[in-house]
């Protein structure tokens, strides 16, 4: 027999009625003996949506002889006895919620159940009942999500354990400094996947002998804030030697979507990326990977790369976030003088600008692209390395003439802040975003 703590929670309907009648059948059950249950407590509905009722919460302590998947199964059960419709529904009003917090000493990662309950010990309405029955809680308080992992070894470990246990795993890999731009990947992981990994490796592959590699911004605490808030399940940031030990020696090849553009403004920048993305499908075996548009060229880069080498995963592209004013959010941008600041607009201006020439009836390339050149011109604090229009997906070039759609493409630097800025932003002739 194990010690088990199972989390009851009740806000619609006769909520003590509910609970009892869970306990009583619980008490009936083969292989289940109820010892205690702690006092219950109302509390406020904590979520997203409208306000619901209180809820009245509490724990059960019992023994079991059942498997805890068995045990799962009886406390589903009683949910529906009580009323709550399948599948749930998240953020709804619930007859019961009955959820397994601890099993003996077990550690448990599958699609359908985690133990200890990834957040119990962020809430109080789980925590106090349970101390309140002599649980040491404080012993769990790094089963707080996410779990930051710094090894390989950790991470093998942990994605073998996610596939063993049929759980959907999606990737989100960053350079850190995170900011809403990210954080709207990891939503859309969120909602997509059963576990959600992050990964921050300022990836030296990546930058060119004069880039910004050294100063380029970092800072964990804040990237792990984040990922709490979006409800990642792991925070992986490995230093370079874990990433890339002293005989690493294996690249990535690039081919036509690495050139022109990035390509020819970064040398070697998609070989990089390619590089360190593709260790990071293999270490992460995820289902999904999760990339923003603002890096259109990067998205049609790893997407060859997954496909030439058989990474059995859907790359799923992510809309551009951007500031009031226009400008794309990027870790970059805190390095921008106040006034290059406001003049940076004139990027997403400028692609706005042809955007609207296109709706209009121009359909003609060069005109479109001259329209962008004269936008550019008009911000004298900005240096623009490119301005282009591509065909949509893999960005090959388009022919003069003629265009039924298409992505504009542009970067430009800033150079007044304490150190030059690149940016870079795109948008789709055809898109609706950001009118
Ligand atoms: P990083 O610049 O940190 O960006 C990580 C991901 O966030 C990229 O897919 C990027 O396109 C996306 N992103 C950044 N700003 C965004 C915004 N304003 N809106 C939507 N998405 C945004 O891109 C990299 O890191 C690296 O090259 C990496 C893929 C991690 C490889 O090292």
């Amino acid at each position: 027999m194990e010690l088990v703590y199972v989390a009851f929670g009740s806000n619609l309907g006769d909520r003590a009625a509910h609970i009892d009648a869970a306990l009583d059948r619980l008490r009936l059950t083969p292989g289940v003996e109820v010892l205690r249950q702690s006092d219950r407590l109302e509390t406020d509905f904590v979520g997203v949506g409208p306000d619901q009722g209180k809820f009245l919460n509490g724990v059960i302590e019992l023994k079991t002889s059942l498997t805890p998947l068995a045990l799962l199964s009886v406390l589903q059960a009683l949910e529906v006895a009580a009323g709550r419709a399948l599948p749930h529904q998240v953020n709804h009003p619930r007859e019961l919620d009955l959820d397994i917090v601890l099993f003996g000493a077990r550690t448990i990662d599958t699609r359908d159940l985690q133990v200890p309950h990834p957040h119990f010990y962020e809430r109080d309405f789980v925590r106090e009942p349970l101390r309140q029955l002599g649980v040491d809680v404080d012993k769990y308080v790094s089963v707080s999500t996410p779990v930051v992992i710094d090894s390989n070894a950790a991470l093998a470990a942990k994605t073998v354990e996610w596939a063993a246990g049929g759980c959907s795993v999606g990737l989100v890999p960053t350079m850190g400094s995170l900011h809403r731009g990210h954080q709207s990947l990891m939503d859309i992981a969120r909602e997509q996947c059963d576990r959600v990994i992050v990964t921050v490796f300022v990836n030296p592959l990546q930058f060119g002998p004069s880039e910004d590699f050294a100063a380029y911004p970092r800072d964990l605490d804040g990237d792990l804030a984040i990922c709490r808030e979006a409800g990642v399940d792991v925070l992986f940031a490995p230093s370079s030697k874990e990433m890339f030990d002293d005989g690493f020696c294996s690249d990535v090849q690039v081919g036509a979507e690495a050139e022109g553009m990035e390509g020819d403004v970064r040398e070697g920048h998609f070989q990089g990326v390619a590089t360190v993305v593709a260790r990071l499908f293999a270490m992460s075996r995820p289902h999904r990977a999760y990339f923003g548009e603002k890096d259109a060229q990067q998205i049609a880069v790893v997407r060859r790369m997954a496909c030439d080498l058989g990474f059995p995963l859907e790359v799923v592209p992510c809309a551009i976030v951007r500031e009031p004013d226009g400008l794309a959010m990027s870790s970059r941008n805190v390095y921008l003088s106040p006034a290059d600041r406001k003049a940076s607009s004139v990027l997403s201006r400028a692609l706005c600008s042809a955007r609207e020439q296109f709706r209009n009836g121009v359909c003609d390339r060069d005109q479109l692209l001259q329209h962008m050149a004269e936008v550019l011109a008009s911000e004298p604090r900005c240096t623009v390395d490119y301005f282009e229009l591509r065909r949509e997906g893999d960005l090959s070039a388009l022919p003069p003439g003629d265009v039924s759609g298409g992505r504009l493409l542009v970067a430009g630097k800033f150079v007044e802040g304490s150190q030059p800025v690149r940016l870079l932003d795109n948008l789709s002739l055809v898109s609706e975003d950001f009118s």
